[in-house]
């Protein structure tokens, strides 16, 4: 029997962690192995870039620290350059957040009505007039990005593009994995997100010396955790002599490591993930089918797959989403705003920057919803909730 930390009838997130997982996780903690990062974490880290088909991944203690050291790796490997960054009115408060903490030159973007993620026609006014040298995009809710005139745009205007695809383990566009587009991607083991690591988070990427630069980023900003040639190189380049090297710093680091006990829970959980994706994908597809007409939501192509984390609905106004809202609530069915709406409007960003509106990302924000959709619902409940949304908005 599987343990969980269900309230309601219909819960937004459950655990990914199974019994069998903590027992697995008891039977290890048993021999009294080291907790702190070391090498289960570089065993957790190939398994999942062998999982998405990348070369490397960094390991760290969140999807927001994730975040962080992508945008940190591109200041210090100089890749930044001017700064400037396009960000996602739709998304996470932590996929904008470090252009303002680490001081660079953010334009927020409006959503694809289609997609939500960043809209390619807004997208590009934005490169002619900022010439901005960084896009972040976020796949928003596990809907793959549209990814080809997003690639067109950076052909064109040679910018570093980074994928927040915390919430979208396993989506695919045209049938690649998201998170294999950008020069680095993220990913979130949160609760309720995919797979679960309790906290945790994944940068994952192709790029060697990105690669080199999260390392150091992610423990203090010092090199022992880097191969050891590449340790060995960069301390000679450095005149270091043996007694200083591991306690020689090379970058401006943080302390963002994850434990090798979360690693150990991520090794335990990785081999169901592509289940995971294929329940939440079946489950998205039937709330798209029955809610056809009723409500706004996502669409992609045929060769794409949603892999969502929440179904997000949109209502036709604030006022119908507070009927929905309110006929989801009295038959115990858990509901929230869209992921966090239009970032626009919230009080971290409107203090910089005013206030952001466009007309997607005020409508997510204004009847914006969520249903749930985890890898413990069936057919039957996806029916179940519809009926309740269908009933409430045809009154
Ligand atoms: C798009 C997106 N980015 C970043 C995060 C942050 O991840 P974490 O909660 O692991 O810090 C989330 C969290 O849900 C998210 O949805």
């Amino acid at each position: 029997m599987t343990t969980t930390f269900k309230s309601k009838r219909y819960d937004l997130a459950v655990d990914t962690i199974t019994e069998a997982d903590i027992r697995e996780l008891i039977d290890w903690l048993r021999a009294y192995p080291r907790l702190t990062m070391a090498h289960v974490t570089r065993e957790f880290e190939k398994a999942w870039s062998e999982w998405l088909g990348v070369r490397y991944s960094v390991f760290c203690n969140s999807g927001s620290s994730a975040n962080l050291l992508m945008y940190a790796a591109l200041d210090s490997t100089g890749r930044s350059r001017n700064r400037g960054i396009v960000v996602p009115a739709v998304g996470w408060s932590t996929t904008v957040g470090p252009s303002l903490q680490l001081g660079w030159k953010p334009v927020m973007c409006e959503a694809d009505p289609l997609r939500y993620s960043l809209d390619a026609r807004a997208l590009e006014r934005l490169l002619r007039e900022h010439r901005p040298d960084n896009v972040i995009l976020v796949h928003v809710l596990g809907t793959p990005a549209d990814m080809e005139p997003i690639l067109a745009l950076q052909e064109k205007y040679k910018f570093n593009l980074m994928e927040d695809c915390c919430a979208a383990h396993g989506a695919r566009f045209r049938g690649r994995k998201v998170g294999t587009f950008g020069a680095m991607s993220s990913f979130s083991f949160f609760y309720g997100h995919h797979m679960s690591t309790i906290e945790g988070g994944m940068v994952s990427t192709n790029d060697e010396e990105l690669y080199h630069h999260l390392l150091m980023l992610r423990s203090h900003g010092w090199c022992k955790d880097l191969p050891p040639e590449k340790y060995r190189e960069l301390m000679a380049e450095h005149g270091v002599d043996s007694f200083h090297c591991p306690f020689t710093f090379i970058l401006p680091g943080f302390n963002l490591r994850p434990l090798d006990l979360t690693a150990r829970i991520g090794l335990s959980q990785l081999p169901r993930l592509d289940e995971t994706v294929r329940r939440r994908a079946e489950n998205h597809r039937r709330y798209q089918q029955r809610l056809e007409g009723a409500v706004e939501f996502a669409r992609v192509g045929e060769a794409d797959l949603i892999s969502s984390i929440s179904f997000g609905g949109v209502a036709a106004s604030n006022a119908q989403r507070k009927v929905i809202v309110s006929a989801l609530v009295k038959n115990e069915i858990d509901t929230r705003l869209f992921s966090a709406g239009n970032l626009g409007r919230h009080p971290f960003w409107t203090k910089r920057h005013g206030v952001f509106s466009a007309p997607v990302a005020d409508r997510i924000h204004d009847g914006g919803f969520f249903l749930p959709n985890n890898q413990s619902l069936d057919a039957g409940d996806i029916d179940f909730v519809s009926d309740v949304v269908i009933k409430a908005v045809r009154g």
